[in-house]
């Protein structure tokens, strides 16, 4: 087993940078063959004789290089379909590189745990898939017998064991594939999204897992979408886009790039609707006390939301109530132009709507949502979005967000006010 790394950040750092690589990955490509669709009539088929066979080639990953230090905790982050499972399985082998396409080079025993199915046959119990799939990672049948508790107990399957995979449900098979993953002594741990299906309490049970394999100097590459998490744990990160690498290096760099590219997407230019829309939305940003764009802001920072609007038909003093909302989709803060006039917009006129505020809501995810409406109903709105500009906001909550209130001891009985009987 690799030797245990200093767990303070600095001698983390150092420890790592004079390590040995444990993932070497140079100039991989990778790419997909998609049939065409067959021609069926004969006459397609007698002015096109070579399509039928031919294929596209869809390029999964593109000329990737990187290398992972040994006992590194290293993030792959992208949109879906960047390529991150893909690269994922080249290195665990279950795909081949394009021929002449690179390299990959890896030092040690690797324990993949990549995606639903991936090693496990439905038709066995879990029982016989667990002591399978640890004797595929290396360890011997006895040992294998000798993890199969701690395996099944870590997924809290214990009462399933003896029923086949098929029929156990998506959380609990991830659940076993997980533990799995794990509890065998690989060096180097390839984890793909589990943490999206699982429940809170197994989620935190597996945040105290990566926190051990860290400490241990275990080898992970983590795949996830939720940057919280790349911050959280890993000491470098990458960022696929369209199967190439546009950044690698520290998790906050990547994430922040990570966000740039979903904000652009998320809120660039909607595709105009035919007819045209009376107004829509066109961007959507957040803007720091000396107005740079931000993706990130401190508790307690001054910022500006922002939401630029297009009109495609006249409008007289539209209304547009901004709303914030919180990673789980509530609603934490709201407002509205009802009341206030805005003005006249002539077809084609753009126009921004900008609250300004200090962000005292607790440190976590939060989007935009934005309604436009001719007159405030909400039914008839011209234009209605959600998840706009995602920010994470850091720190500590210095207290919750204050509210305007009173406090008073009043002693002996509660005092009665209102709803008084006639
Ligand atoms: N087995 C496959 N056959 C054909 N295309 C695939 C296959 N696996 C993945 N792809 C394609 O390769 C691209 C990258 O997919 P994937 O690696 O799964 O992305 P991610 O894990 O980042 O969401 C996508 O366009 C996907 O459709
Ligand atoms: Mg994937």
């Amino acid at each position: 087993m690799p030797a245990t790394v200093p767990q303070t950040e600095a001698q983390r750092a150092d420890a790592l940078a004079s390590a040995p690589a444990s993932v070497v990955v140079e100039g991989v490509s990778k790419s997909f063959r998609l049939p065409h669709q067959q021609y069926q009539t004969l006459k397609e088929r007698a002015l096109h004789p070579l399509k039928s066979s031919t294929y596209e080639t869809l390029p999964a990953l593109r000329d990737v290089s990187f290398d992972v230090r040994s006992g590194e905790f290293f993030g792959i982050v992208g949109r879906n379909g960047s390529g991150k499972s893909t690269l994922l399985k080249c290195l665990a082998g279950i795909y081949d590189v394009d021929p002449g396409g690179g390299r990959i080079g890896l030092g040690g025993r690797l324990s993949p745990f990549i995606e639903l199915g991936v090693g496990f046959n439905p038709d066995l119990t879990a029982r016989d898939n667990v002591t399978i799939n640890a004797i595929m990672l290396g360890l011997t049948r006895r040992e294998a017998h000798r993890r199969f508790d701690r395996i099944v107990a870590f997924a809290e399957l214990e009462d399933f064991v003896d029923l086949k995979l098929k029929n156990y449900s998506s959380g609990m098979a991830v659940r076993l594939a997980f533990s799995v993953a794990i509890q065998v002594d690989a060096d180097i741990i390839l984890v793909d999204e589990v943490l999206a299906v699982g429940d809170v309490s197994f989620q935190e049970k597996c945040f105290e897992q990566f926190r051990r394999l860290k400490e241990e100097g275990r080898t992970v590459l983590f795949v996830t979408h939720d940057m919280a998490l790349v911050e959280r744990f890993c000491d470098r990160a990458m960022l696929l886009h369209h199967g190439e690498m546009l950044e690698i290096g520290d998790p906050a760099t990547v994430a922040e790039r990570y966000f740039a590219l979903n904000f652009d997407a998320e809120t660039g230019a909607a595709p105009a609707e035919a007819g045209g829309q009376p107004a829509r939305v066109v961007r959507a940003w957040w803007e720091d006390e000396a107005g740079r764009r931000v993706h990130r802001l401190d508790h307690g920072q001054a910022c500006v939301a922002s939401v630029e609007l297009e009109f495609g038909e006249h409008a007289e003093d539209p209304t547009v109530v901004l709303r914030l909302m919180n990673d789980v989709g509530a609603l934490v803060f709201g407002t509205s132009t009802a009341g206030t006039p805005t003005g006249r917009f002539a077809p084609g006129e753009s126009g921004t709507v900008r609250v300004s505020f200090d962000f005292r809501l607790p440190p976590g995810r939060y989007a935009l949502g934005v309604t436009v409406s001719d007159d405030g109903d909400e039914e008839a709105a011209w234009e209605r979005r959600e998840g706009l500009a995602p920010i994470t906001v850091q720190g500590s909550p210095r207290g919750l967000p204050a509210m305007p209130h009173e406090l008073e001891v009043v002693h002996g009985e509660p005092v009665r006010t209102g709803g008084r009987t006639q």
